[in-house]
């Protein structure tokens, strides 16, 4: 053992948002992390080795190198992946599996009002009268990683990681090594179970791990949720069996049968079948739902595993399938957040970073420091604006605060720790990359690279997000290798991706014979960039990075559309009316969202790109995911006036379910007005245009309901 590795190991800990985990893929910044701690170890190795002149404290040194090893066992091919010369990982090692049923996330609420909020959105959506209970399961939200446990005939037969929800990674060997998960459930169990719950250690456990990995001279873990992660995604499954992991179950995925009329019923019976649970309450009302979350608030450092909130489920489970979804997360369960956690740290300095569509954000580079279990390094200043209100000065001692996943923001300036050595951050009027102007518009907080099409960052991110988990999704093209592909002149537009092995055949030095890549690992990304060749429509139009083009609204646009031409043809209509009304009309889509996606189709620049794409790939035409033979899929239709039997929103969810698109306003396009009382303009419209109009019982009649 390095002699300098003596001493008492500081456990530090790992900077990583949680869905990383779940992902399994470590992220551009964990690979820099790496990089720049094998860097300062080797200058402080030249100092202490060769110069005699220790540069750093030994406990600062182990620190680092503990670190090292931490990541190393949390993400095992690191090394390959930052390796300092161009290189890229072999896959994962784990099999891509897809869910039968969507792993769903949660949405976050943190207030008292936010809890009122969500209350409110579930009776207006059933259309529950205010006496109405709605009665909620109230559960501990364990920090740790989700997993998806499949039993056919009883018995286990796999276990997925959430991924991106639609497809994991198959995790089934080791899964197969924690006691918490049966192996084969009883009789009376359905022929078809998926249990959806989540991997975590206790914090006794891990405490527990931790010195024995010290006392061997292994890398500790920085938490308990890390430590989870770390084990499960061993490749090495005798591994995974030394580590004291464990389980408990939360929902339900596909069932062959219903195992109750609520959560309640459906817990018990998961319980009876052996499935390890967590702790829970029945509540109804907004004082037993603040009673209990301020019980398990107050309980929480007591507890032997580590909570980051609760989670509140709709208890009718007649209910929770009428409320469904709204993108990745059920309409009838939120996650009650515990406050964010908080540290006073030092902004070293302030960066600029460019992003996809030019806006430039300020980041304050701060002294690393643990909030709640994780290192920050970073926090956003969102805009000029932000850092004139809070004063913000490089130098500043600062107050910095992380929630859950959120990116770490600066909360205050501890103006009285002033030394007088803080320095004003200048904005800087041009970008730091490409130099061009950058501008402000009016009524805009955020100024802008007005480089476009000839600023590397923006070219550079548009490709990272061009190949990113829910866009294009090519394992093996991180963006540590964009970055260097691009500098390099190998990959500078989306279609060059798809051309990179035919130029690879012409490069005097293939990758094959660079540092860090193998036939193997090149023959991997090559398959992965084949893989990708044939695409759905909406990642698709989520790859094109148009400003405000998130994953629903590209669904929606691919909905809409149907198939890639159409889209394109309609959209390059800039100017044309009739095209503006008819995008209005799709949910999601205001005039701001409308004019940027005009704008991007009327670009020629954008153009070029999108037919030299089109020569490389098959993009495939949407499929409405509802039963393509219910009566009103891929129909538009308009609801108007008071609906007496349910409400608006609830209409409005189920036509969507069934395929239909549902929009504001009547146009000769719509094919149904649905009318409620006192229907006013809208009706007459449709009477004007001849478009066909329903009751609200004809409409139940002609959906089957
Ligand atoms: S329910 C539709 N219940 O939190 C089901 N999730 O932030 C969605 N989690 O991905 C999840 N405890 O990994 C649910 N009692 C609980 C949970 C729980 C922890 C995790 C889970 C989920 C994440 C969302």
């Amino acid at each position: 053992m390095d002699p300098r590795l003596r001493g008492d190991a500081v456990i530090f800990m790992v900077e990583n948002k949680k869905e990383g985990y779940g992902s399994l893929f470590h992220s551009h910044e964990v690979e820099q992390e790496y990089k720049s701690l094998i860097h300062k170890i080797g200058y402080y190795d030249h100092w202490y080795h060769a110069e005699d002149n220790p540069k750093i404290s030994d406990s600062e040194y182990d620190r680092l190198k503990n670190r090292v090893l931490e990541l190393v066992e949390i993400y095992p091919d690191i090394a390959t992946k930052a390796a300092v010369k161009v290189g890229v990982a072999p896959s994962s090692g784990f099999k891509k599996v897809k869910h039968a049923a969507p792993m769903l996330s949660l949405s976050n609420v943190f207030t008292e009002e936010d809890v009122t909020d969500f209350l409110e959105r579930v009776r207006r959506f059933l259309g529950l009268a205010a006496a109405e209970k709605i009665e909620l399961v109230a559960e501990s939200k364990i920090d740790g990683l989700s997993c998806s446990l499949r039993y056919e005939n009883r018995r286990l037969v796999m276990a997925a990681t959430r991924g991106d929800g639609a497809e994991g990674e198959d995790i089934t060997a080791n899964v197969g090594t924690i006691k918490d998960v049966p192996q084969s459930l009883p009789e009376g169990a359905p022929d078809i179970l998926e249990v959806r719950g989540e991997i975590y250690m206790t914090r006794s456990d891990f405490a527990a791990l931790n010195q024995k990995q010290q006392a061997a001279g292994k890398p500790v873990f920085a938490n308990p949720r890390n430590a989870a992660a770390g084990s499960v995604r061993q490749l090495d499954v005798e591994i995974t069996k030394q580590r004291p992991l464990r389980f408990f179950g939360y929902a339900l995925g596909e069932v062959s049968e219903p195992l109750g009329k609520t959560h309640y019923e459906v817990r018990a019976k998961l319980a009876r079948f052996g499935i390890p649970e967590t702790p829970f309450a029945l509540v109804s009302s907004f004082e037993e739902i603040m009673n209990h979350y301020n019980m398990i608030l107050e309980s929480r450092s007591g507890l032997d595993y580590e909570i980051d909130g609760v989670v509140y489920k709709v208890n009718r489970l007649d209910w929770q399938e009428r409320l469904g979804f709204v993108a990745r997360a059920p309409r009838w369960a939120t996650a009650h957040k515990f406050p964010a956690e908080q540290a006073v740290t030092k902004i070293n300095t302030i960066d600029i970073q460019v992003g996809r569509t030019g806006a430039l954000t300020p980041v304050a580079r701060l002294e690393p420091i643990s909030v709640g279990g994780v290192v920050v390094s970073n926090a956003t200043l969102h805009n000029e604006d932000e850092i004139a209100r809070k004063d913000i000065r490089i130098g500043d001692m600062v107050v910095i605060q992380r929630a859950g996943d959120v990116i770490p923001q600066v909360v205050e300036v501890l103006v009285e720790k002033r030394t007088g050595a803080e320095r004003v951050f200048e904005y800087p009027h041009h970008c730091p990359i490409c130099n061009s102007l950058a501008i402000r518009e009016e009524g805009e907080v955020v100024r802008r690279c007005t480089g476009g099409l000839i600023c590397p960052a923006q070219a550079v991110e548009r490709l990272k997000h061009f190949v990113s988990r829910l866009a294009f999704d090519i394992e093996g093209l991180g963006a540590k290798i964009i970055e260097e592909f691009y500098e390099e002149g190998l990959i500078q537009s989306p279609a060059d991706i798809f051309k990179l092995e035919e130029k690879n055949k012409t490069l005097q030095r293939p990758l094959q014979q660079r540092d860090g890549w193998g036939e193997k690992s090149v023959a991997n990304l090559f398959a992965s960039i084949e893989q990708r060749r044939s695409i759905a429509l909406n990642r698709f139009i989520y790859a094109l990075g148009i400003r405000q083009i998130g994953e629903a609204t590209a669904k929606k646009l691919a909905g809409a559309y149907g198939s890639f031409e159409n889209l394109n043809e309609t959209l390059k209509q800039a100017g044309n009316q009739q095209v503006y009304d008819d995008l209005l009309n799709i949910e999601d889509v205001g005039p701001s969202v409308a004019e940027d996606l005009l704008g991007f189709f009327a670009e020629e620049h954008n153009q070029e790109v999108l037919s030299n794409l089109q020569s490389q790939i098959m993009i495939e035409n949407y499929e409405a995911p509802a039963a393509l033979n219910s009566p009103v899929a891929g129909k538009t239709v308009v609801f108007t006036g008071t609906l007496t039997t349910i409400s608006r929103a609830e209409a409005k969810a189920g036509a969507e379910a069934l395929g239909a698109k549902v929009a504001g306003s009547v146009s000769s396009k719509t094919d149904y007005v649905v009318a409620g009382e006192d229907a006013g303009s809208k009706l007459k419209k449709a009477i004007e245009l001849g478009v066909a109009v329903l009751t609200e019982d004809e409409w139940r009649a002609l959906i089957g309901r």
